[in-house]
């Protein structure tokens, strides 16, 4: 295994910038990207691992079932040769590691290419690897996904491209299209991708996912906060701010919120700059778009995709696809 630790990309300046244009709209609005630093990523596998957070347990329980179908439609057998498995959004790998195993049982001529914005969270995967999977040849990158579509482009050679949890419902519409048409692009005709759709159901459960009773959720976007004091000299005051989440079954988004509860002031050292909150303002911090089929298979057609193979257990949907 050559797994190496991440090189760190310079987020700080992405960051100042990103914020700096982010609380000028209206309403304001953060990136999501901004949640995992090394504490943002901790949380997040918090999350995963809560009673009300289903998403995890459920592409967990997809692949415990279908490993060898999903793997033979990742590895056609009719494309032997090498191939590279690439993971947009790694993070703990979790679900990752029971593909991998298959994988490692059929083909192993693959090599794994763990992608993450968190350096910290790709180290932890990367180490876990070394010691639960010493066989595999992993090549672990820290960059943001914009950067990952560009080398994915330019990376010659056979590619199964994975895209897993809800990360494509972390995308606006609009986004998600063009996200998609740029992933697909490069595909040759064995390449494949499988991405994970969290479905539209009980809007109850959707909404609890992302307003858990021991308060994970709610620390994880605050966190975005407690970042913003540390990197950028801001002074938020976390007791007059909450995290507050809605679920839109018309839209199928989950959008979360961080709450100024009073009238107050910011001041961000690295702006230069005092912002202005009303009592009650929100900045929006999240959408979490939940799909139903029709959609999916929309989606996979508008992005000149076409669908190999469908892994669903009613709460959650893997989609295998390949170019149409
Ligand atoms: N990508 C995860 C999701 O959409 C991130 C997430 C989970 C999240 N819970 C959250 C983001 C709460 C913001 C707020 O499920």
């Amino acid at each position: 295994m050559n797994s190496s630790t991440a090189a760190r990309p310079p987020v700080a300046t992405g960051l100042a910038a990103h914020v700096a244009d982010g609380l000028r709209q209206d309403p304001k609005t953060l990136s999501s990207m901004y949640f995992y630093d090394a504490t943002g990523s901790e949380l997040f596998q918090q999350i995963m691992g809560l009673p009300e957070y289903y998403p995890t347990r459920a592409e967990y329980g997809i692949f415990a079932a279908h490993g060898p179908a999903i793997a033979a439609a990742l590895d056609p057998a009719e494309a032997p040769g090498p191939f590279a498995l690439v993971e947009l959004g790694a993070g703990d790998g979790l679900k990752t590691k029971l593909l991998l195993r298959e994988l490692l049982a059929t083909s192993n001529d693959f090599s794994y290419v763990p992608v993450d914005i968190s350096p910290s969270a790709l180290d932890g995967l990367a180490a876990s690897l070394a010691a639960e999977l010493p066989g595999l040849r992993t090549t672990p990158v820290a960059t943001d996904y914009a950067t990952a579509l560009a080398q994915l482009a330019a990376r010659p050679g056979r590619k199964a491209v994975l895209f897993l949890g809800s990360n494509i419902g972390n995308f606006a519409p609009t986004e998600r299209a063009a996200f998609l048409a740029q992933l697909a692009a490069p595909l040759g005709a064995a390449d494949r991708l499988l991405i994970g759709f969290d479905l539209q159901k009980d809007p109850r459960r959707i909404r609890a996912a992302y307003d858990d009773a021991q308060g994970v959720t709610a620390a994880f976007n605050l966190n975005l906060l407690v970042r913003l004091n540390r990197e950028l000299g801001a002074d938020f005051d976390l007791a007059h701010w909450q995290h507050y989440t809605e679920y839109d079954p018309l839209t199928g988004a989950v959008r979360s919120y961080l709450v100024s509860t009073r009238a107050q002031a910011v001041r961000i050292t690295a702006l230069q700059h005092t912002f202005a909150f009303a009592a009650w303002e929100v900045i929006h911090t999240e959408n979490s778009y939940k799909f139903t089929h029709p959609q999916i298979a929309a989606l996979a057609a508008a992005a000149g995709l076409r669908v190999v193979a469908t892994f669903d257990d009613g709460d959650f949907a893997d989609v295998v696809l390949a170019r149409a």
